[in-house]
């Protein structure tokens, strides 16, 4: 196997001389649930400014669909929500983790409400939905299944409504700026003005999750995983990269995004049948289609080798066409453009990658291994999860470890008055700026190798083979210095596809949304841990 060399500390060289810059209290980077709330908690104390890579309502958040699992019903108990999320997490949830998240989540979901978000209701009482692991109906929704945007929508007009908040959009984030072992910003590429110093008294990282690095993912196209990479290259600590989870049904057209068909479709009875039309779950699960989403994914692909069909179907037509089509309006629209009427029609649907548990290891006040950085939502490993997220769990997460990343930000910039930011910094990424590669073709080329060998069923033939393959895109990507943002992204794809490969490589055991065929049991005795990974500091 060709020998790993680890990537360099910035992918570009720049130099505080020649560069322009910008001040700020608190910079966040990323404008989803956890960036947008993180603003706003810090703007109450300080200048916060929010960069994102694309417009400010283009992330995992705005395509949510079926809800925020959050305890609001008088009915329901915390512990209750606390017991379900320790379940689904095979033993390796952060106890103190989960028990914040689920605590505070009731109270900003309520601040949220406040500021006029709008969930769907009835008679004027909130309406809750089951959903697959949850003990008690707890899921709040808006829209029927649009409840991403609602969130989105309104965390953005409060940060727009904030005079301490700027958000600069188009801005991508290349590296973060480490200085005597603190993160004092970030190094941007701004259309307009190119390279950019932003200078910060703390940095908080909401960049959200990498599903891009597989072929088949829920995940829109920012989802490529640079806050991973960028903290990796800073040598903080990653924690549970392994843990990757596949949704059981995507829509599974050729030519269309793989749009989620969400859960709680199944939550309102839709049917899973295979190729031949057989319904197939009750033979794999007790709970049958509101089985766990990693034996729902699994049983899936076994239906799919059975009988040799790319998908498998979903069936709603026994639901009342009225209910359905009011419950689902999304789904009815984005189904109804590629000719299919949800109504009398079969959804052909398969899984992809959705969500990644792992991430940047951080304390429950959302601080990372480095000091003056945070990490906060999908980006963030709170260990809350464990080795299977419950649905509608990570948007209640995103609030809460925003929340908590924005206060401590301010906290803590509030005891160290006095602080100054040092401007002066050259850095020479020391690499080639030759590159005569074909970028799409090797990013095509790892999201279908990622998809075959570190997907939803794993092996170490498959996974060394993986981590062959990437070590060698690696030998001539990494070592050049690119000028945009595909470039970068590639990089970034490359290293986090590493770290999942190699995290999955080392847990010889099967948990959670980790199986291994060839470990195929749970070990306690040996794996009942974390794996943290972290670039030895050059
Ligand atoms: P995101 O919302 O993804 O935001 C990340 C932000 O970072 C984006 O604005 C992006 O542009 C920016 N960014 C990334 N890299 C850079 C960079 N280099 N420079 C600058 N900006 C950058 N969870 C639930 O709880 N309930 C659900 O119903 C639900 N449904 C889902 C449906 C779908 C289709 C998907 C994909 C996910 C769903 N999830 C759901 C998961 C949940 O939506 C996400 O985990 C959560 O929204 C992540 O929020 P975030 O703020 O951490 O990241
Ligand atoms: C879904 O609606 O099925 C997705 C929910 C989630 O991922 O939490």
């Amino acid at each position: 196997m060709k020998k790993h060399t680890e990537p360099k500390k910035y992918l570009i060289s720049f130099d505080s001389h020649t560069s322009s810059h910008v001040f700020t209290d608190v910079l966040v980077i990323g404008s989803g649930v956890a960036g947008l709330s993180a603003a706003i908690q810090a703007a109450k104390h300080g200048s916060v400014l929010i960069v994102t890579k694309d417009k400010i309502d283009e992330n995992n958040t705005a395509y949510a669909q079926g809800g925020i699992a959050v305890v609001l019903s008088e009915k329901d108990a915390l512990i209750k929500h606390i017991k379900d999320t320790l379940n689904a997490g095979q033993e390796l949830c952060d106890k103190a983790a989960v028990k914040t998240i689920v605590d505070e989540g009731p109270k900003r979901v309520r601040e949220m409400i406040d500021w006029g978000a709008a969930f769907d209701r009835q008679n004027n009482h909130l309406i809750f939905t089951q959903e697959g692991g949850h003990s008690f109906p707890r899921i709040i929704r808006a829209q029927g299944d649009s409840t991403g945007k609602e969130v989105e929508h309104t965390l953005v007009r409060v940060v727009k409504e904030s005079k301490n908040i700027k958000v600069v959009e188009h801005t991508f984030a290349i590296d973060l700026i480490i200085k005597d072992g603190a993160c004092h910003g970030a190094v941007v590429w701004h259309a307009k003005k190119g390279i950019v110093l932003i200078w910060a008294k703390r940095t908080i990282l909401a960049t959200g999750g990498c599903g891009q690095v597989y072929r088949e993912t829920t995940n829109p196209e920012v989802a490529t995983g640079d806050g991973l990479a960028m903290a990796y290259r800073a040598s903080a600590a990653l924690q549970d990269m392994e843990f990757v989870q596949f949704h059981p049904t995507t829509l599974y057209i050729a030519g269309a995004v793989r749009f989620l068909i969400t859960e709680t479709v199944r939550g309102e009875g839709g049917i899973l049948r295979n190729k031949l039309g057989e319904r197939f779950m009750p033979n794999y699960h007790p709970q049958a289609e509101l089985a766990p989403r990693d034996v729902v994914s699994q049983s899936i692909l076994q239906e799919m080798q059975k009988t040799d069909h790319t998908n498998v179907y979903i069936d709603v037509r026994h639901i009342p066409k009225k209910r359905l089509y009011a419950r689902f309006p999304k789904i009815k629209e984005i189904c109804a453009s590629f000719g299919i009427d949800i109504a009398k029609d079969l959804i052909p649907v398969r899984p992809s990658a959705h969500y990644m548990i792992g991430g940047i290891k951080v304390d429950r006040f959302s601080r990372t291994t480095i000091k003056q950085l945070y990490a906060c939502g999908e980006a963030a490993c709170t260990g809350m999860h464990g080795a299977n997220r419950l649905g509608s769990n990570s948007l209640p997460e995103g609030l809460v470890t925003g929340y908590m990343a924005g206060t401590d930000a301010c906290k803590s910039i509030q005891r160290s008055r006095r602080e100054l930011l040092p401007y002066t910094i050259q850095e020479s990424a020391g690499l080639s700026k030759k590159s005569w590669l074909d970028l799409t073709d090797i990013g095509n080329s790892l999201k279908s190798l990622m998809w075959r060998d570190a997907g939803i069923e794993r092996d170490e033939r498959h996974l060394l083979e993986a981590e062959e393959m990437i070590e060698m895109w690696c030998s001539y990507v990494m070592d050049k210095e690119f000028s945009h943002q595909t470039g970068w992204e590639l990089q970034n794809m490359l290293i986090v596809s590493r770290l999942i490969v190699v995290s999955a490589r080392k847990r010889k055991e099967s948990r959670g949304v980790h199986h291994r065929t060839d470990y195929p049991k749970t070990d306690n005795t040996h794996w009942k841990k974390h794996i943290i990974i972290k670039k030895p500091t050059s």
